[in-house]
């Protein structure tokens, strides 16, 4: 029950693999019902197959589209919130570096985001650095309607026009949303913005290997054709004519639901790269909204290490025994650097003189990983050779393909979020909108 990629190997020390090998039928009833399409929320089953069909024509059809935006813009305001956002966002933090300013883009456009929360300050903020440079925006709303972009599309559409004419910003703005339905659509549709389509058999937090993630992602340079040869590479390495015992995405869920069942209730997405930061926003999406439903779900929380050790460490490896984690573990760095040597070593640390930064890293990775072990911890690891395009498509599609498995396993229907609406409503009521008189007065008398 292992392979290049899935080590699950100290996960046995907590639950024997035996134990694990007999939720294989579970897991294998679970993927069938995946695949066949059998299950809850079968409409929304899109993205199992979209890597492996995704062609050159929609590349080239993304490519001549974001043409201009890449080459006349200094930003990139990508609008939009949840599933709508946090794949770009994830894949262009990951693999454009730490430090991203002009200098380091070499020319291309730097993404920032709107649209994901509500702060006054921070539109306020943005359009002063607007005010000072070139930008586009790609616009994303499978409904049309969510609030948070609405607002900040509808303030840097104006700001836009002011600053470059109404003609000049409708080729300025690109718009990703549902083929037929929603204000984006007919705004697209009136005022000639290039528009692409959100599949409607994908949802949100399952969209970022379509137009989702593709168009913002190519508009600032990043290479969605290895993206989408990654996520191919996986679609095929879990398909369900590859073994449960090799079908990485088929043994993760096993694990987890497992583990999940022997009373560990949080699952912690650690990394070791500052890079991967906002991959683990996106996987808390993924993982939280899929399975957190009817009472039921693991908790999905992230740490960056060694950064957390120094602050969540002490709860990990000492706290309430209902944490396990899964570790994404990188081979090898982008960049290399030795630490130097110090002839008066006031620091104490010339034993690590002439060694690589990553050395040290990859052993903290590894103490850590042992004495959260021998702590209560179990630990499962993903190891990916660099972190490049082609390996987080892997890491994508995987994560998706295990969360079908998993959110089935768990008898839940992995595709709905129908607890999202409970913050709407009441907001609505607040605010007074229109079709919401019946909850604004119900709310009222609970003031
Ligand atoms: O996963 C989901 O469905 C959500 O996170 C949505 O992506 C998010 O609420 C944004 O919705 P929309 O794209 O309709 O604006």
């Amino acid at each position: 029950m292992q392979n290049s990629f899935l080590d699950l190997s100290s996960v046995f020390s907590f639950i024997p693999e035996q134990e694990i090998l007999k939720l294989k039928p579970e897991a294998l009833e679970a993927q069938r019902t995946l695949y066949e399409g059998t299950g809850a929320g079968n409409n929304f089953l899109g993205w199992i197959r979209l890597p492996s069909r995704t062609t050159e024509q929609h590349f080239a059809e993304i490519e001549e589209a974001v043409s201009k935006v890449k080459n006349n813009s200094e930003f990139v305001v990508l609008v939009g919130i949840g599933g709508s956002y946090l794949g770009a966002r994830a894949l262009y933090e990951a693999l454009t570096g730490s430090f991203i300013s002009a200098d380091t883009r070499g020319g291309l456009p730097q993404m920032v985001f709107a649209g994901h929360h509500i702060s006054e300050d921070y539109m306020v903020e943005l359009c002063r650095v607007l005010d000072h440079h070139t930008y586009s925006v790609v616009v994303i709303s499978k409904s049309g309607t969510t609030t948070e972009p609405a607002i900040a599309f509808r303030i840097l559409k104006e700001h836009l026009e002011k600053k470059v004419g109404e003609k000049e910003a409708a080729e300025r703005i690109l718009v990703v949303t549902d083929a037929h339905r929603g204000a984006l659509r007919q705004l697209a549709d009136e005022r000639g913005y290039r528009s692409f389509v959100i599949p409607d058999d994908v949802g949100g937090r399952f969209s970022v290997l379509t137009p989702v993630g593709l168009v913002p992602l190519a508009a600032c340079g990043i290479d969605i054709r290895q993206l989408v040869a990654g996520s191919r590479e996986m679609e095929q390495a879990c398909d369900p004519s590859v073994p449960f015992e090799e079908n990485p995405a088929a043994l993760y869920a096993a694990a987890r639901n497992a583990l999940y069942r022997s009373g560990k209730k949080i699952e912690i997405l650690v990394n070791y790269h500052p890079r991967l930061h906002y991959f683990s926003e996106w996987w808390k999406q993924l993982f939280g909204e899929s399975e957190g439903k009817q009472g039921k779900g693991i908790y999905p929380a992230s740490v960056d290490n060694s950064t957390d050790l120094h602050s969540l460490g002490q709860y990990i490896q000492d706290g309430e025994r209902i944490l396990f984690e899964t570790v994404i573990s990188i081979a090898e760095p982008t960049h290399r650097m030795t630490i130097p040597e110090e002839p008066a070593d006031l620091d104490q640390i010339n034993y690590l003189a002439r060694r690589r930064i990553d050395h040290v890293n990859k052993m903290a990775e590894l103490g850590t990983a042992m004495a959260h072990v021998e702590g209560g911890v179990p630990n499962i690891r993903l190891i990916i050779p660099a972190l490049d395009a082609s390996s987080l498509g892997r890491l994508l599609y995987f994560f998706e393909n295990a969360c079908g498995i998993s959110g089935y396993m768990m008898d839940i229907n992995p595709f709905n979020q129908p607890g999202v609406e409970a913050y709407k409503r009441n907001m609505f009521a607040l605010l007074e909108k229109p079709g919401f008189e019946e909850e604004t007065r119900k709310i009222k008398t609970r003031l």
